[in-house]
């Protein structure tokens, strides 16, 4: 397979911890071979909607901010509706996020259940962390892999009295870099299984509910006897 996956990674940081992480997953997606990464500030992404259009994947990642997503971000998100949404663009992208908060708990799932809610709006494929839960042993520790346990993605703790310099610490870094990475090999194997089975990506419909599936997946009903037969034989 030549051509290059693109990896996109939108984010907005209000004091430069989520900076730090978003750098890291973009770092992540870098070591993959084959792959172009680009890191794009939300509050910037009307600059680029080329560049994000044209992706195969977009991670994405903001502050927690009273429990959910931070506002610079969530106007990224609103402003895909003209476009993005309208005309599905981003169907079948990979999708991936992450998210910053100054305590361990801090209700940042319910930030990346609203990120895995948006990328399932925009019709994408959701990717979780793929890590085991972190530091749940009593001969674990803080500088591990995924260490406050989430799954839906990463979620980055960042002491509010540290600049981002020093906080999120390197456990939380690496983590990151594992999931810029993981998005980036699914996004490939995505794109090299299509190039496989001799598939292009099927577009996203746009318009209303009675255009959908114009390739009729649904199976008629003598054939769908037939088939049921053979599966229940047996
Ligand atoms: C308005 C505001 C609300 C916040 N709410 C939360 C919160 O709900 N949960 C949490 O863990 N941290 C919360 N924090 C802390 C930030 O999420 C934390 O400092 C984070 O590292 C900031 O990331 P940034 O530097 O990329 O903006 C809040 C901070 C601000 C300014």
């Amino acid at each position: 397979m030549s051509d290059t996956i693109k990896v996109a990674v939108v984010y907005h940081s209000g004091y430069g911890h989520t900076l730090k992480v978003a750098e890291a997953v973009a770092l992540g997606a870098s070591t993959i071979h084959g792959v172009e990464v680009h890191l794009v500030k939300a509050e910037e992404a009307h600059l680029q909607w080329s560049l994000l259009d044209d992706a195969d994947a977009i991670i994405m990642g903001a502050p927690t901010y009273m429990g959910s997503l931070s506002a610079p971000f969530k106007a990224f998100m609103d402003a895909t509706s003209h476009l993005q949404y309208v005309e599905k663009r981003w169907t079948n992208k990979v999708a991936a996020g992450f998210t910053t908060g100054a305590s361990r708990g801090g209700d940042k799932q319910n930030s990346l259940v609203q990120l895995m809610t948006f990328a399932a709006q925009h019709q994408m494929h959701w990717v979780n962390l793929g890590l085991n839960y972190g530091n749940n042993r009593s001969y674990s520790n803080e500088d591990i892999l995924n260490r406050d346990s989430y799954t839906l993605g990463m979620a980055a703790q960042a002491n509010m009295d540290q600049g981002g310099e020093v906080a999120p610490p390197s456990s939380d870094i690496r983590t990151a870099q594992f999931l810029g990475a993981r998005v980036a090999e699914v996004a490939q194997e995505l794109v090299a299984g299509r190039l496989a089975l001799g598939r292009t990506n099927t577009p996203g419909i746009k318009g209303g509910s009675d255009q959908q599936d114009p390739l009729r997946r649904g199976v008629d009903a003598a054939s769908a006897a037939q088939v049921l037969t053979s599966l229940t034989a047996g």
